[in-house]
Order: C-alpha cells, then structure tokens, then sequence
C-alpha cells in the first residue's frame, strides 16, 4: 500500500507527541522529517527519532513529502498553511488555523482552489461521550442553556496567546459540533491577571432560536474543570471531560424513583485518533474529520469573542 511521506514542523510541548504518533503509524504514514527552528528542540527530536531527519526549515524538505503536521505557535500557522497549500501538501494544522479573520480569509482564498486534505486539530471532538450520547444530544429541545467550564492552575504555556484563543477555542467548536448551535450574538467578560493577554474570560452566546451557551474559561484557577452542562425542557445531560463520565436526567423516569443514570466512558488517545482520521481522509477520500471551514468558523468565534471581551459590547457574530 502508498504511505503517505509525512513531516512534523514543531518539536515542543505537542509536537512531541505528534511525533510519536506519526512513528506509530508506520503502516500508512513514513515518517521523512522533523522540522523545528531551535537548536534545543533539534537535539530532543534527533535523540528520541533517530531515523528521521530534523531540519529547521520546511522548504528544506518540501519535495520530499505528501503532507505536514504544523505543530508550532499559533503566530505562525497562516504563513506555513499557505506555503503547504501553495506546494499541494496536505495539512494537519493545531488548533486555532490561524490568529483571526483577516488570515482566515486569506488562507480561505488559496484552500479553496485545492484538493488537499486540510484537517485541524479540534481535539476535544474525538471524547467519546459524544458518540455514546448521541441520541440524547440528538433529542435535546430547543431553547437549551449550555454551559462549559475549562479551567486550570497556571502552567506558563501557551502565553503567546490569551485563554479565549487557547482554550475557549476547542468550546466554541464543540457548540456547534455536538448541538449545531450556531450563535447570533456574544458578550463577554475577562481578566487579564498574569500576563498582558486575557487569562480569565467568561462569554454569553446566543442564537437565533433563544438557546444560550456560558463559557468559562481560564488558566489562573485553583483546580482544573473541564465539563458540559446541557439543560432543556427534555432534561439534562453532564459530561465531565476530566474524569470521563457523563451522567443524564431526562423529563422522566429511568425506572421506579430513578431519576439519574451514570456512565464513564472510555479515555482515548485523542491525538491517535486525530492522525487515523487524517491518513484515511488521504489515502482513502474519507471525509475529513474537522476541515478547514469548521477551523475558519471557529477562528470567527474566537475573534467575535474578543471583540466583545475588548469593547465591553455586545457584538453580532
Ligand atoms: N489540540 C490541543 O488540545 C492542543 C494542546 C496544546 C497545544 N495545541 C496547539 O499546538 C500548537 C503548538 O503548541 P505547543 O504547546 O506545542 O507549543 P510549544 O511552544 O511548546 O512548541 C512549538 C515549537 O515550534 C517551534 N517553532 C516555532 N516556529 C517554528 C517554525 N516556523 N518552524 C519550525 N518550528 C518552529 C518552537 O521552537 C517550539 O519547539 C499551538 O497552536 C497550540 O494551540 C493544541
């Protein structure tokens, strides 16, 4: 069978492991190239891939493979996008696509002349509460509240970006992947506590049909949270994405006096499954798993967000 010639470009914190699943799955993908820019992560990822050539620059390698994994600061996901797509390369880009809007609508003019597999990573999709709840979501009454909290200690990463655009970004996609709740309007408040950029934000979105989503998010906290909280005239459904359970209420009864129902759900290898859906989409045209639109819409969100965050406004999404 074809394997699909695959570079990594970023050896940090996620690159790391995006390395080790690209190595993991050797029967479809041949793992040509680690490209990352600083000496000290060069030295990680030639001792820890011996047989994969580590280089700073992607042009360096361009001719020599099909796709990429871009794996590096958010800042510098547009320039790279456009480069690949420019080159015919497939792409798998992290989460957020790119900074905001303008890139958004720049990179949109040059994909959509392309027929390259462009997935991003929106990982918090592959939980598989979503799968087991499914039927539930599916019959959950319109107007819904939703709320979710993402919310950690300070651990110093991702400082180059502000809470909404490292993690409000996964929520905002996961409203309209798990209840196509596609908001109308957005205000929101914020913190800036620890660095120049909002490290607290709390935003209010509605749509067009009366539903409204509360997302908290913030990385100054005292523990970690990361959980959904869906409620409607036909009842209530939790997830606790930390400790993978979930638990529904519905209007009736399960049985005599029982009310709750309890699940845990299997913990998965998010970015394992992530790569599986990405070398299918290549190699077999199956439907890519989070696109380049649904990565684009996200981007808008998160800009509607932190206009909203800046003017102290609503604003119209
Ligand atoms: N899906 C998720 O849950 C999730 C989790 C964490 C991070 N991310 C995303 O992954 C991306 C990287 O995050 P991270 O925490 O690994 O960052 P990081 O800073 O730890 O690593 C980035 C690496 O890229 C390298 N680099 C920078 N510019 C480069 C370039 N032009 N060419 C080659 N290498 C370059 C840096 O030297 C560094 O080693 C971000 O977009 C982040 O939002 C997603």
């Amino acid at each position: 069978m074809k394997k699909v010639k695959v570079a990594v470009i970023g050896y940090g914190h996620l690159g790391k492991w995006h390395c080790q699943k690209v190595a993991a799955h050797a029967d479809v993908a041949d793992f040509v190239a680690i490209v990352e820019k600083f000496p000290q992560g060069q030295e990680a990822a030639k001792a820890n891939h011996p047989n994969v050539k580590v280089v700073s620059e992607i042009s360096e390698i361009i001719n020599e493979i099909d796709a990429a994994f871009i794996v590096t600061p958010t800042s510098t996901h547009f320039a790279l996008s456009k480069y690949l797509l420019e080159n015919n390369k497939h792409i798998f880009c992290e989460k957020p696509v790119c900074s905001n809007d303008e890139e958004a609508m720049a990179l949109t003019k040059i994909a959509q002349d392309k027929k390259m597999v462009f997935q991003v990573g929106h990982s918090e999709r592959c939980h598989e509460a979503w799968e087991k709840l499914a039927e539930e979501l599916g019959q959950v009454q319109r107007p819904f509240t939703i709320r979710i909290n993402r919310v950690a200690a300070f651990k110093g990463r991702a400082t180059d970006v502000d809470v909404v655009q490292d993690l409000a970004i996964h929520d905002l996609d996961l409203l309209t992947y798990i209840l196509k709740f596609n908001p109308v309007s957005v205000r929101a408040d914020g913190y800036k506590i620890r660095t120049d950029k909002w490290d607290h934000a709390t935003m209010e979105l509605t749509d067009a049909n009366g539903s409204v989503a509360y997302i908290t998010v913030g990385r100054n906290h005292v523990k970690e949270i990361r959980d959904v909280e869906i409620t409607s005239q036909s009842g209530m459904i939790y997830v606790d994405l930390f400790a993978n359970k979930y638990a529904t209420s519905p209007s009736g009864q399960y049985s005599e006096g029982v009310f709750v129902k309890e699940e845990n759900y299997a913990k998965r290898d998010h970015l394992l499954v992530e790569h599986g859906y990405f070398y299918d989409s290549i190699l077999n045209g199956a439907p890519v798993f989070v696109n380049f639109n649904d990565g684009v819409k996200a981007v808008h969100l998160v800009d509607s967000v932190l206009k909203a965050l800046e003017t102290k406004k609503t604003v119209q999404v």
